[in-house]
């Protein structure tokens, strides 16, 4: 296959020189050099050579509740709509209409038999066929059939609890396989009884896989997080477990700070059901390649999106979830807003830390670090990961 101008940019920043650091002894291993983090031509590839070829988190099922409803996203910089079909099923589709490239549907719609192109008029149903064109044929003579050969672009999609995952470019792993090291994490801590309560946005101003890296990193805690710190038993603290692509946690609360500061696990509120009884004091986290973590607690849960907005920015969304019936429950408004209090705590001294990580790599000395053998095996296996689809 021939080499193109993009193969080669891409290995100018990936060069072999910079790949073979990531298999050295931990001590010796350089992370991905600074201009991963800073470039903006690096941050174009990106979209199209990583976010296109993964699975990637496009948004939550439950915010597309009836059929016809309709909800624009992006994901790796391309716009995409998921639709609710009368069958229930969500379908994704590129968000641009076949005739002439107009992009079809700019905001939400709510119960909607059908999607209407604001150009011509070009009309499609949920399931993404078209169905009417106006004036097609000549003035006033309408085509009312539709076409069975013409219909929006389907997009590779499935949905995985209340989270909706797309695959643009239709080549990656089956889903099964790329989730399944999570499921298996997850197992004891069943997520169906959860459901969506609050969704609340954080900016950071540093690259996407930094945010990603600090949410990794449990041994800032000690020192950024002193209230978090306070909260984890000492025993269970390590570094983050490299499964799959993916990286997984869990720690067990520290017994005598329950309910205190630092303690997310909004005690009080019913416990999931189904969960593993001496899971009552413990929580399990996982950050899913490329973008995405998921946390569960015993009665609450949070998916996390850390959306790249450019290269120095990240906006970072989180949706609580609880118990059915406990997340809409007035009784239980105060613990729920303590935990979002708790997060946006968590996450202020977060935002400190991740614009110096930032502001770190304009420094040409430094060149992917001197890495923590206890810490940062997570941090060199997520590197290896995303260069694995980029140089692919
Ligand atoms: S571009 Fe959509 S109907 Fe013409
Ligand atoms: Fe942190």
């Amino acid at each position: 296959m021939a080499t193109s101008a993009e193969d080669i940019a891409v290995r100018e920043i990936l060069s072999d020189g910079v790949l073979s650091t990531f298999d050295l002894d931990i001590t010796e291993a350089r992370g991905l050099p600074n201009e991963a983090f800073t470039s903006d031509a690096y941050f174009a590839m990106e979209q199209k050579r990583l976010f296109a070829r993964t699975w990637v988190f496009a948004g939550l099922a439950s915010e597309l509740p009836n059929a016809g409803d309709v909800r624009p996203v992006e994901v790796a910089g391309r716009p995409v709509i998921l639709t609710r079909g009368n069958d229930g099923k969500i379908r994704v589709f590129q968000n641009v209409c076949p005739h002439r490239g107009a992009r079809l549907v700019i905001e939400n719609l709510d119960g909607n038999a059908m999607m209407t192109c604001p150009y011509h008029a070009w009309t499609y149903a949920m399931d993404g066929k078209l169905k009417s064109r106006p004036h097609f044929h000549k003035p006033d003579c309408h085509d009312t059939e539709g076409d069975d050969n013409i219909s929006l672009f389907p997009v590779r999609s499935t949905t995985w609890y209340d989270w909706v995952f797309v695959n643009l470019d239709g080549k990656a792993e089956p889903f099964e396989d790329h989730i399944a090291p999570v499921e298996e994490w997850f197992q004891g801590f069943p997520l169906d009884p959860m459901r969506c309560a609050e969704h609340r946005v954080f900016e950071f101003e540093c690259n996407w896989k930094l945010a990603v890296e600090n949410y990794c990193d449990f041994y800032h805690v000690f020192l950024v997080h002193p209230a978090l710190h306070q909260s984890m038993s000492k025993e269970t603290r390590k570094s983050m477990q490299c499964m799959g692509r993916h990286l997984m946690n869990d720690y067990w609360f520290d017994t005598e700070s329950r309910g205190g500061l630092g303690d997310k696990s909004a005690v009080g509120m019913n416990l999931i059901p189904g969960l593993k009884p001496e899971y009552a004091g413990k929580q399990v986290y996982s950050a899913i390649f490329p973008n995405m973590a998921v946390n569960v607690y015993p009665s609450n849960a949070q998916c996390v999106l850390f959306e790249p907005v450019s290269p120095g920015k990240t906006r970072m969304h989180m949706w609580f979830y609880f118990v059915d019936g406990d997340h809409t429950n007035p009784a239980f408004a105060d613990e729920r807003d303590n935990l979002y209090q708790e997060w946006a705590a968590l996450n202020a001294e977060d935002e400190g830390i991740c614009r110096r990580l930032q502001e770190g790599r304009m420094c040409d000395a430094y060149d992917g670090g001197r890495l923590a053998p206890y810490w940062d095996q997570g941090t060199i296996h997520f590197h290896r990961q995303l260069a694995e689809v980029m140089t692919a």
